[in-house]
């Protein structure tokens, strides 16, 4: 039965018809929101810098039937951002209802060691990215048709809120985009547009593949659910937070780390 103003429960749970950004799609948890999202019936293009790896990717997603176009971007690079926007303008007929800022890069070093290029690095790529994006995007998200209004969703991370020793300029970049989130959601609503964000505990992807299994285990034991995340269980909430069954959440950041951040 539909609840009055907000369609049927098929309605408020589907993304049929809605299109979507995802940055960095080609791996990890970029990967499986870009299937999430596709599967639960959205067009989506996604970016990476590697051209070859996103073709793969794109095949394959081909091969699925999910509806998945790709270009190369690094969203570090600001002309490369605003060519991304336009290929989206153009790919989607000028109409945006889901921006996902998911590129990002992890750096595992001391604060007292890190350069000036570490920090301008990732501050670029994991948090001024993420602001010029949503600038840009802005103006699509005002013509989203999905019930519920448009939606960015930043991926943000636990380690913007609670310290681990070794990785001070990624935390700040992470900080920061949770931030961004709460304040865009307040400066945007008035445009019908909400903004979420995901904060993820450690999940098996590429980033962490270097990290010492000794610590991994370790972070596990501190973790109520005992392992870490998979990129699906992330990609799940994100697809959530863009559904019309979301429609009354915003500025929220959702942490999704198997309770790692209220375990005492
Ligand atoms: N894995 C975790 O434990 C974890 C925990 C908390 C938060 N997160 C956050 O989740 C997000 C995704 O992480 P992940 O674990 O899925 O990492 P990943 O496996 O390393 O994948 C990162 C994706 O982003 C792309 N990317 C990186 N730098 C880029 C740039 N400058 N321009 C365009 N694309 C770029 C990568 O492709 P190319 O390198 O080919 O460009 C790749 O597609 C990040 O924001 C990360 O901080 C991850």
């Amino acid at each position: 039965m539909a609840v009055a103003g907000c369609g049927s429960r098929e309605e408020r749970w589907s993304l049929a018809g809605a299109t979507a950004l995802v940055t960095g799609g080609s791996k990890g948890i970029g990967h499986a929101i870009v299937e999430e999202l596709a599967g639960f019936g959205a067009r989506v293009h996604t970016c990476s810098r590697n051209a070859a790896e996103l073709e793969e990717c794109r095949r394959r997603w081909e091969e699925k039937n999910l509806r998945v176009t790709v270009s190369v971007c690094d969203v570090s690079v600001r002309a490369q951002r605003e060519k991304l926007m336009e290929t989206v303008r153009q790919t989607f007929d000028g109409k945006l209802d889901i921006l996902v800022n998911n590129a990002g890069q992890l750096l595992f070093k001391p604060a007292a060691e890190c350069t000036a290029e570490d920090f301008s690095n990732l501050m670029t790529t994991n948090l001024e990215a993420s602001f010029h994006l949503s600038q840009l995007a802005r103006p699509l998200l005002i013509h989203a048709s999905i019930a519920g209004g448009g939606s960015i969703i930043n991926v943000s991370s636990i380690g913007g809120s609670i310290a681990f020793a070794g990785s001070t300029v990624y935390a700040i970049t992470k900080g920061a985009l949770s931030q961004l989130t709460r304040n865009l959601a307040t400066e945007w609503a008035p445009n019908k547009i909400r903004v979420n964000g995901v904060a993820p505990g450690f999940v098996t992807t590429d980033m962490i593949k270097d990290v010492d299994p000794e610590y991994m285990k370790q972070e596990n034991s501190k973790t109520p659910l005992g392992r870490s995340g998979k990129p699906v269980e992330i990609a799940s909430a994100v697809s959530f937070l863009c559904m019309p069954a979301a429609s009354y959440i915003t500025g929220q950041v959702i942490c999704i780390d198997g309770g790692r951040t209220i375990s005492s």
